[in-house]
Order: structure tokens, then sequence, then C-alpha cells
């Protein structure tokens, strides 16, 4: 296929997927997953519906439901394959959900505050922390009176992704597995959830997996990397105009490709 390249075999990358296969107990779901993102890199994972993309944004981030069934997941120098999400997330890795959970009884001030003195690197004074997330939540345009109420109980699915945004910035993670976080969001909503990435992108020197069916949302980036992915499989991988290639044409020819690999 065109695009497709030797994939996972350089080893000054911040993400090294070798091999990985995965699923639920009684469902393989990814095959053969081999991937690597640099340091400050933006790569775009596209597929069809249930092709496995927010699987693979799970296992990467160590996701209990699923198990690895072979392979590695390397993250900055050290394999994490085994490790929890907790552990993953200390090391810098980062995931927003596709539907991200409710936390009754946490109000999103308190939780913001706690996951960042976890983190020797971004502790700091309760008077610092309160002015970079006053100008922040200004940044994304976020009401002050969110902070306030329980973590996504009763946020609206905009107001969710905004807050996830409030996350990333505060977080400053290595890499930012971001999944379909534009989907739902309004036109206005839409810029400043993509200046927020743009941000994240350029304060944060951190490198983005955007998992994504709206090109949109790409709009302020530059992409380095694109992947696609078809029933669990990494089909292809190529520069950012792969992206406009498959606006145009879809899955078809990808598609196509896997089925004839089966057969053979
Ligand atoms: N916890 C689970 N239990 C059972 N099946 C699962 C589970 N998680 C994922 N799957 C299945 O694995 C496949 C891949 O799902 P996944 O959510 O990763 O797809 P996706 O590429 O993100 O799709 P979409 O573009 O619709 O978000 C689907 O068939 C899905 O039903
Ligand atoms: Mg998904």
């Amino acid at each position: 296929m065109r695009d497709m390249l030797e994939r996972g075999t350089m080893s000054d990358q911040l993400l090294t997927i070798s091999g990985l296969s995965a699923g639920t107990e009684d469902k393989p779901i990814l095959h053969d997953i081999s991937l690597s993102v640099g340091a400050g890199e933006t790569h775009v994972l596209m597929g069809p519906n249930g092709a496995g993309k927010s699987t693979l944004g799970h296992v990467i981030m160590g996701d209990p439901i699923y198990q690895v069934s072979s392979g590695s997941i390397t993250f900055d120098g050290a394999d994490v394959t085994e490790l929890g999400p907790d552990k993953r997330s200390l090391a810098g890795i980062f995931l927003s959900y596709q539907a991200p959970v409710e936390v009754p009884g946490v109000p999103l001030y308190s939780f913001l505050r706690t996951i960042c003195q976890m983190r020797p690197e971004l502790k700091t004074t309760a008077r610092k922390f309160r002015t970079r997330v006053g100008e922040i939540a200004e940044q994304l345009d976020i009401n002050q009176n969110f902070l306030t109420r329980e973590l996504n109980v009763g946020f609206s699915g905009g107001e969710k992704k905004k807050i996830e945004m409030m996350q990333l910035l505060l977080l400053r993670p290595k890499l930012a597995i971001l999944d379909e976080t534009d989907s739902g969001l309004d036109v206005d909503a839409l810029s400043i959830v993509s200046r927020g990435i743009e941000a994240y992108r350029q304060e944060c020197d951190g490198a983005l997996l955007m998992i994504t069916h709206n090109t949109r949302i790409l709009e302020r980036l530059t992409v380095d990397r694109t992947h696609v992915m078809v029933r669990g499989n990494l089909v292809a991988e190529g520069p950012a105009s792969l992206i406009d290639d498959i606006d145009a044409h879809g899955f078809a020819r990808f598609e196509e490709a896997l089925a004839q690999k089966a057969e053979a």
C-alpha cells in the first residue's frame, strides 16, 4: 500500500508500541499494532466506527478492562505495559475520554488541585494554583462557577470537553491522547477547544495522538503522521495529506486491502 511504512523500529521515540495485541477477556480487538510517536509530534488516528481506536487509547492508558495478550508499550524510555493507569498518568500520559465519567461528591477545583499536587513538578502554592486555574478558565471560556460543581456531574457534553482541556493545560503531560474531543462541540466551543490544544502543543511542547472523524479540529495543528486503523489492524501510515485522501475517498481501499491480506 502506498503509505505503508516500517513502523515502531526507532528507539528515540516518546511512545513505542510494538506488536501489540489486546482485547477484553473473551474478545480480541487489537491485532499486532506497532506505532511510534516522537516527543512533541502530532499524530492522527483515523478509522471507521468500531475499528478499535478508542480501545487503543485505553490500552495505552492502561485501562484494566483490556488485557494485552502480546507486544509491549514503551513510554519515555520505560516499559509501561504492566503499569496501572495511575502510574502511566504520573509518567506523563493523558487520555481524554470519548465519554468522560461523572464523579459525584468531588468538586472540580479540588479534583484539579489534587491531581496537580500529586506531581512533584507541578506542586505549587494554593494562590499560584488559583491564578493559573483562573487564567485557563478564561482562555477556555469556562465560567468560574463550574469550579465548585461536582466533577462532570450534569455537565453538558461540550462543558465536559472543555474541562478536559483545562486538565490538559494544567497537567502538561508529555503525551495527550484526545479521543473525539471535537464530537458534539458547537462551532464556538470547537474553536476554543482547538485553541486549547494549540496552546498545549506550543506552551507544553507535548505530543498528541488525535483520534477523530472530523478534520476541522486539526486545522490549527501541524500533523506529522496519520495512522489508519481497520478492524483492529493498523493498515496504513502516512503524512498529513492522507487525511484529505480519507476525507475524499473514505476507508474502502483500506478495508479491501485488509480483506485481500486476510485471504492471501
Ligand atoms: N469493553 C468492551 N467490551 C466488549 N467489546 C468492546 C469493549 N470495548 C470495545 N469493544 C468492541 O471493540 C470494537 C472497537 O471499539 P472501539 O470503541 O475501540 O472503536 P472505535 O474505533 O473507537 O469506534 P468509534 O469511531 O465508533 O468511536 C467494537 O466492536 C467494540 O464494540
Ligand atoms: Mg471511539
